[in-house]
């Protein structure tokens, strides 16, 4: 189709005025809409928009998701080609400086984020803190925003050296705090950070050794992580990181951009949703109980968790290339037992009017659960490992943002419905 103007002509019919709006890039600001006004005195026309479902809050060069083709592409580069010949570091890289590294460059990074693993012990002893059963979430949360106090130079959001100083250490830090988390919940000590280990291979080691002298992971299960951790690296304006940059807009340290946006990919509507899946199978335990559970979606009783997304109207590209890894690492562990349940799950789901008609498909975090407790670890720990990945999308959204010129402070409209001008009679009067 050929457009003869990019601009919308809009007739407002309370005053019949005609206004054109310009069309850039298929929108429109709001800020022109802003303009049509029934007098000089009343407020302009706003947009009503919860979610934002339809409603662009930047402009950006990181992540390009098509949804109803079911492509995503992180600067331009296809997810299945990064996931299949990159690494996660060089992916962060990406992610952040906008190209692929030189050699030089890449060894420079990896040597970077590798020297930067270990906290302050006052970070650890802060762990410690933490009731015996503390959720590994609320842990990461709170030990990132407190990297905030380890490092107040990281408020001078504006100096290009001092922004990239703290990528480079949050990026490195973030499986040290992550590796805590999990060793606390089961009593164990601290394990700290094996320079001479590839980052995911660390983690494992962070996680999983014990009186041992050399953690050495199985390659397999590595390469299994370090895929994981590079679908998950970024996914445009997703709800965290929608987070970062509403509290990141506040030009506060990004340390507590990011807490923030760990708390909001906690919710199980989000990040939360593969440990929620995961229960949701056990709880189904058996390919002849399908049918039930299966009826009760389409009823309303609860969703079917790992199904549908806001972006995909198709199959979520990374959920393809997380189900061949499942395969990879069932090969080390012994297939999970549960995988029947979600294959025929899938299938079941995948041929039902209710699901098609909706263009509910399996997400990211439908087959993710699997090979997380294949590695061992607990339900709980999931959305800590997501953290882990998403953490260069958020600082590479989180550097775009600081700057970006045209960015502000993210305050939205309301529609207000409450009462006015009520008058306050005093409590003593009230309740006499
Ligand atoms: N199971 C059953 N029905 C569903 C599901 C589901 N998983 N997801 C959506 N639907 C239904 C809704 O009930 C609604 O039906 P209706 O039109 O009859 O009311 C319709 O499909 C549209 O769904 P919305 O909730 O309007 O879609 P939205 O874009 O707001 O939500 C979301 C997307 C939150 C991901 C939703 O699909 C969901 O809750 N899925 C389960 C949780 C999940 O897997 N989240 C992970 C997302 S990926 C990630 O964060 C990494």
């Amino acid at each position: 189709m050929t457009y003869v103007t990019d601009s919308l002509t809009v007739r407002d019919n309370r005053t019949g005025q005609e206004y054109d709006v310009p069309i850039t890039d298929g929108t429109i600001r709001a800020g022109d809409i802003g303009q049509i006004k029934v007098a000089d005195d009343e407020p302009g026309l706003a947009v009503y928009d919860p979610g934002f479902l339809n409603t662009a809050s930047c402009r950006s060069a990181i992540t390009f998701i098509d949804g109803d083709k079911g492509i995503l592409e992180y600067r331009g580069y296809p997810i299945e080609q990064l996931a299949e010949n990159s690494t996660f570091l060089e992916v962060a890289y990406l992610l952040v400086h906008g190209s692929l590294p030189t050699k030089d460059e890449y060894d420079q990074w990896v040597h970077n984020i590798t020297y930067h693993t270990f906290v302050h012990e006052n970070v650890k002893s802060f762990m410690e803190g933490f009731r015996y059963d503390a959720h590994p979430m609320g842990m990461l949360m709170a030990s990132v925003g407190a990297l905030s106090t380890f490092y107040p130079e990281s408020r001078n959001i504006s100096a290009a050296d001092n922004r990239a100083i703290q990528v480079i250490r949050m990026i490195a830090k973030m499986p040290t705090l992550g590796a805590f988390s999990f060793r606390h919940a089961q009593g164990k000590p601290y394990v700290y950070p094996d320079n001479e280990l590839s980052y995911a291979a660390n983690f494992l080691s962070m996680l999983f050794k014990m009186s041992e002298m050399k953690y050495e992971p199985d390659e397999r299960l590595v390469k299994a992580l370090d895929t994981l951790f590079i679908l998950h690296a970024d996914h445009e304006q997703n709800a965290s990181t929608n987070a970062v940059r509403a509290v990141g807009s506040t030009q506060v340290d990004p340390y507590s951009a990011v807490s923030a946006g760990i708390g909001a990919l906690f919710g199980p509507l989000h990040g939360g949703a593969n440990e929620a899946v995961l229960r949701m199978l056990r709880r189904i335990g058996n390919v002849s109980e399908i049918p039930a559970f299966i009826e009760g979606v389409k009823n309303g009783n609860e969703k079917l968790m790992g199904f549908g997304h806001r972006v995909y109207k198709n199959y979520d590209p990374r959920a393809r290339i997380i189900k061949k890894a499942a395969d990879d690492v069932f090969d080390v562990t012994g297939v999970n037992p549960l995988l029947a349940v979600a294959l025929e799950l899938e299938k079941i789901a995948l041929n039902d009017e209710y699901f098609v008609k909706r263009r509910l498909y399996p997400n990211v975090d439908f087959y993710s659960g699997l090979i997380y407790e294949a590695l061992q670890f607990p339900p709980e720990f999931f959305t800590v490992l997501f953290a882990i990945g998403r953490t260069p999308g958020w600082l590479a959204q989180w550097l775009e943002l600081v700057q970006d010129k045209e960015q502000k402070i993210a305050r939205p409209k309301q529609i207000y419905t409450g009462d006015r001008t009520l008058d306050f009679t005093p409590a003593e009067e009230r309740w006499a």
